[in-house]
Order: structure tokens, then C-alpha cells, then sequence
């Protein structure tokens, strides 16, 4: 069994202090630093690039970045997000012109590479890259804002995707990303999950650390 990460989204952070923002989050008690990086093409939306990346890293935040990329083509800002510090870089296969390829580029620029599925994205996807994968990041609402309701039909896909997971062997992350709360937490790691975006959950209450426990007291019932 992983260890539970919960990997705040700074779509809700406050941008006119990020760094602060963000390192306050992670003395909080959050694991990863959660980057929605929207183009307004592949998605309804635009939020930031690398430079963003890049100034955490000089303002000294040292934990893992997880990049997830909503834009299309994919490639240059998969280059771009590993030399501006990203840890791990996932992108939704339907963005990508040849997948194999794009999750190739990611571990060779040395971070770790991962898929993301939307909520009607088949999983077939899967099919012959598994062996390539850090992490699988199923979308529970769908991409381009913050906010939304979960989607409870992931629920489904989270034990669908464990299950190929687990038939696996290996040691994947399954990721869930939209509409996280405390409230339904523990149910979405029942379903499998064992990484957990949450943006407004946690950056639009006054006390991060409250939160945050609140989620971990949630994950160990
Ligand atoms: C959608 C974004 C959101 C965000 C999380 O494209 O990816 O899912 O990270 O937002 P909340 O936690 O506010 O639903
Ligand atoms: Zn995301």
C-alpha cells in the first residue's frame, strides 16, 4: 500500500503571494505542489507556464512539482516544465500526437512521466505503456477550472485503473484530480487512489494545517 499524497493545487493558490502561498501550504502539511497549466486550446482556460515553475524553485520551495499539463501539443512544455524544476509531468493522451513518444521525452529529461484521463476518456490508452508510467491522474471533474463537484463515476474508473495497476506488478501512483474534499476523501481511496489534488478544499479555508489533518484523519479511518 503507497503512502498518501495530497498535492494542493495552486489553480486556487493566491497568486499575488505564491511562494508564500505555497510554502505556507507545504509547512502545512501538504506532500506535492499540484500545477494546472492550461493553454486556452486544449482547454477553456489559461493559467501559467514554466517561468512559474522556475521562480518557486528560486524562491526555495523544494518539494515535488506535478506538473499536469492541459494543453496541446505537448512536447515543447514537457522540455520546457523539466528544466524549469518539475518533478512529475503528466498530459492527457489526446493532446499528444504520439504518446509512447511524449512519455518518453519525460523520463528522459529525468522527471516522471504520467497519463491523465478525463472522465470520458477510454482507458485503453493503457494498453502498451504501462511499463513507462509513475502515475495515472484520473480527471473527476472535467478539465479547465477549479471548483467543480466530483464526478461520482470515477469512483468506478479509480478500481478499474487499480485493478490494471495491480495486475501490473508495478508500483504506478493512481492520482485523482477535481472536486476533493475532506467529506469524500476516504471514499475515493477505497476506490484506489492514493494521490489526491485538491485545490479549493484546502487554499480557500483560513487554516491550511486544519484541513490537511482533517483529510489524513479521513484517510486513516
Ligand atoms: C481542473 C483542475 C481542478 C483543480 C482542482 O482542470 O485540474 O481539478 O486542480 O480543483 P478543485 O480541488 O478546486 O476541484
Ligand atoms: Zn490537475
Amino acid at each position: 500500500m503507497q503512502q498518501f499524497l495530497i498535492a494542493p493545487s495552486i489553480l486556487s493558490a493566491d497568486f499575488a503571494r505564491l511562494g508564500e502561498d505555497v510554502q505556507r501550504v507545504l509547512d502545512a502539511g501538504a506532500d506535492v505542489v499540484h500545477f494546472d497549466v492550461m493553454d486556452n486550446h486544449y482547454v477553456p482556460n489559461l493559467t501559467f507556464g514554466p517561468m512559474i515553475c522556475k521562480a518557486l524553485r528560486d524562491y526555495g520551495i523544494t518539494a515535488p512539482i506535478d506538473v499536469h499539463l492541459m494543453v496541446s501539443p505537448v512536447d515543447d512544455l514537457i522540455s520546457q516544465f523539466a528544466d524549469a524544476g518539475a518533478s512529475y509531468i503528466s498530459f492527457h493522451p489526446e493532446a499528444s500526437q504520439h504518446v509512447d513518444r511524449s512519455l518518453q521525452l519525460i523520463a528522459d529529461k529525468g522527471c516522471q512521466p504520467g497519463l491523465v484521463f478525463n472522465p470520458a476518456t477510454p482507458l485503453h490508452y493503457l494498453d502498451y505503456v504501462m511499463d513507462k508510467l509513475h502515475h495515472i491522474l484520473l480527471m473527476s471533474v472535467n478539465p479547465g477550472f477549479g471548483g467543480q463537484s466530483f464526478i461520482p463515476s470515477t469512483l468506478d474508473k479509480l478500481r478499474e485503473v487499480k485493478a490494471r495497476i495491480d495486475e501490473s506488478g508495478q508500483n504506478i501512483r493512481l492520482e485523482v484530480d477535481g472536486g476533493v474534499k475532506v467529506d469524500n476523501i476516504a471514499a475515493i481511496a477505497a476506490a484506489g487512489a492514493d494521490m489526491f489534488v485538491a485545490g479549493s478544499a484546502i487554499f480557500n479555508q483560513p487554516d491550511y494545517a486544519a484541513v490537511i489533518q482533517q483529510m489524513r484523519t479521513e484517510l486513516a479511518s
